[in-house]
């Protein structure tokens, strides 16, 4: 018979509670209670600051440090809550049935919540938190997989924003003459109205060249893309994407920076050097009564990257 069956309910425990394996080892665990939830709190409103910056696409930055920071403040609640708030042990498990009937275990509990009550409310306040904290994380763990569920892209990869008419504008909006660049320049240029736009600066952006005074011809059926000597391109490079802004005034090479892929600009832009698998697409121009530039239509292919491509 276990000496534990002599004894009453409250003494049992008294014993519990007075036990130095059984108590928790913080000297005030009120305080430390407080702390860890402090801290299981802090980790929720960071995870769930994290799904708000995946949700608006902010920086790289903020997801790293909102995620990171909210996963350690809950590692390190959970290791305190352990370390300082569970019984210490060792514990000893009694080899026969402790017999009690409900009156005893009644009785027991009462005792066991009178004495040290407050560790049952904690863990169950802390449990709480913690499952809040992990809940959270759950949900906005699955944010990635909702964002790619759609929309579907569907033709948009071959298209950009210019159309028949578009005005070609600089940085500044200001539209582009025709006798605004000699011979040999070259400019940025966008579709009116997209030129402060994302997309605008992502796709559509070209690169105008004057090479000469006269209407140019750059391949067979393109003898009416480049009036006056203004030919324009793409300037996403269709290797990897990089812009393809510097121009070889003397060899009419425009050059991407990224792998030195070189376009001639005279034949098409066909890459005579470098990794880049095809030519920058080019964009018809005329000019209109007013003499300023305009586009012909969008481009004939797909800006960008190969993989764009596939259909
Ligand atoms: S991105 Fe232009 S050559 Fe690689």
């Amino acid at each position: 018979m276990s000496e534990l069956e002599h004894r009453t309910p409250v003494e049992i425990a008294g014993l519990a509670a007075d036990d130095p394996h059984l108590a928790p080892s913080a000297r005030n665990p009120h305080v430390v209670e407080r702390v860890i939830a402090l801290t299981f709190i802090a980790g929720l409103i960071l995870i769930v600051g994290f799904g708000y910056c995946y949700w608006v696409n902010a920086a790289p930055w903020t997801l790293g440090a909102t995620m990171g920071a909210g996963l350690l403040l809950l590692g390190v609640g959970l290791v305190a809550w352990g370390k300082y708030l569970m019984p210490r042990g060792p514990f000893v498990e009694q080899r026969h049935t402790l017999a009690n009937d409900e009156a005893t275990r009644d009785a027991f509990a009462a005792a066991i919540v009178e004495r040290g009550g407050g560790v049952i409310k904690r863990r169950k306040m802390l449990g709480g938190l913690l499952g809040g904290g992990l809940g959270a994380f759950g949900v906005v763990a699955i944010f990635p997989l909702l964002r790619s569920l759609g929309p579907l892209p569907k033709d948009t990869l071959f298209h950009t924003d210019w159309r028949k008419g578009s005005y070609l504008v600089d940085q500044d909006g200001r539209r582009v003459h025709s006798g605004d660049l000699a011979v040999g320049s070259i400019l940025t240029v966008y579709p009116e109205g997209t030129q402060d736009t994302e997309r605008g600066q992502a796709v559509d952006q070209t690169v105008l060249i004057r090479l000469s005074n006269e209407n140019f011809t750059t391949q067979k059926g393109r003898e009416t893309w480049g009036p006056m000597g203004y030919v324009a391109y793409s300037k996403l490079c269709t290797h990897l994407g990089c812009p393809v802004g510097l121009y070889e005034q003397q060899l009419q090479l425009l050059v991407c920076p990224c792998h030195q892929s070189m376009f001639n600009v005279t034949n098409g832009a066909i890459p005579n050097f470098g990794p880049a698998p095809r030519p920058l697409p080019q964009l018809p121009l005329y000019v209109d009564a007013s003499g300023y530039l305009r586009a012909q239509s969008d481009y004939h292919t797909p800006v960008g990257p190969g993989f764009w491509e596939r259909s």
